[in-house]
């Protein structure tokens, strides 16, 4: 029998992490749920009948015992760089902590866990890796601090790392969710404000975590084998506005 094919998600506890694991589970995905939440990423994995992973992934040392966990049964094909942060205010008015910290989390830690799974993928020959970006890094926002920089540079690493591991037989493509309803961005759609900003999106709807899903399961399946380098921007149109 083939081993089944394992992916690895990051941010998996909740939100859009617990709807890619979810459905690359469905998809026949040996999945490995990986969050600083252990208690989230167990339940999780026991929706998917995957594995669970306590991992920070702004710390080096903690994704590097991660990959260590994850690749004891077989190599990793798939890794989705999910977890993310964000704080809200002015970027020049921004405590250094929140810098210091968003930068850790969102850029960093995606390229820890790059840097960590990477050479499995190089040495199987194949691999697929689907970094989240954000709207945030097509149009110019407000209010969020440093986080639309770091979704920025993480656009910077899918293009930097499509190229230098092409080559190997490895895909690297980022996804940019628009206004997505998760436990993360709930407070922000309270009362009637879901209504006045779903008014805002051409397709008159604020995204759900299937939308970002379905975009994932189609980046890492053999649909995608010519797509490399590339952001899609899965956000009802908006981003449209801006080009
Ligand atoms: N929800 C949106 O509207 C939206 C829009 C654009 C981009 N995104 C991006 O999508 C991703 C997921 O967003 P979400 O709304 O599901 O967020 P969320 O807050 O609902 O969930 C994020 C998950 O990441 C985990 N996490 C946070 N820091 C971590 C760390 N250091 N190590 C490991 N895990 C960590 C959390 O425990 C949580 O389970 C993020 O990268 C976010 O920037 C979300």
């Amino acid at each position: 029998m083939p081993q089944p094919r394992r992916a690895v998600v990051t941010g998996a506890a909740r939100g859009l992490g617990r709807a890619i694991a979810l459905r690359l589970a469905s998809d026949g995905f040996e999945v490995v749920a990986l969050d600083v939440d252990g208690g989230g990423a167990e339940a999780t994995a026991a929706a998917c009948g995957g594995m669970a992973v306590s991992c920070d992934v702004s710390d080096r040392r903690s994704v590097a015992a991660a990959a260590e966990q994850a690749e004891r049964d077989g190599p990793v094909e798939v890794l989705v760089n999910n977890a993310g942060i964000w704080t809200y205010g002015p970027l020049i008015g921004a405590s250094q902590e929140d810098i210091d910290r968003v930068i850790s989390v969102n850029l960093l830690g995606t390229l820890h866990c790059c840097r960590a799974f990477a050479p499995g993928m190089v040495a199987a020959g194949r691999g697929a890796v689907v970094n989240l970006s954000s709207l945030a890094a097509a149009m110019a926002a407000t209010g969020v601090e440093i986080y639309p920089v770091t979704k920025g540079a993480v656009e910077m690493v899918t293009r930097q790392l499509a190229l230098e591991l092409g080559p190997s037989g490895v895909r690297v493509n980022a996804i940019g969710p628009g206004n997505m309803l998760t436990e993360g961005t709930a407070p922000a759609y309270e009362g009637d404000r879901m209504a006045a900003r779903a008014a805002s999106v051409p397709l008159r709807r604020i995204g759900l975590p299937a939308d970002i899903a379905n975009a994932v399961a189609f980046l890492v399946s053999d649909q995608a084998s010519y797509i490399s380098g590339q952001v899609i921007y899965v956000d009802g149109g908006v981003s449209a506005m801006s080009r």
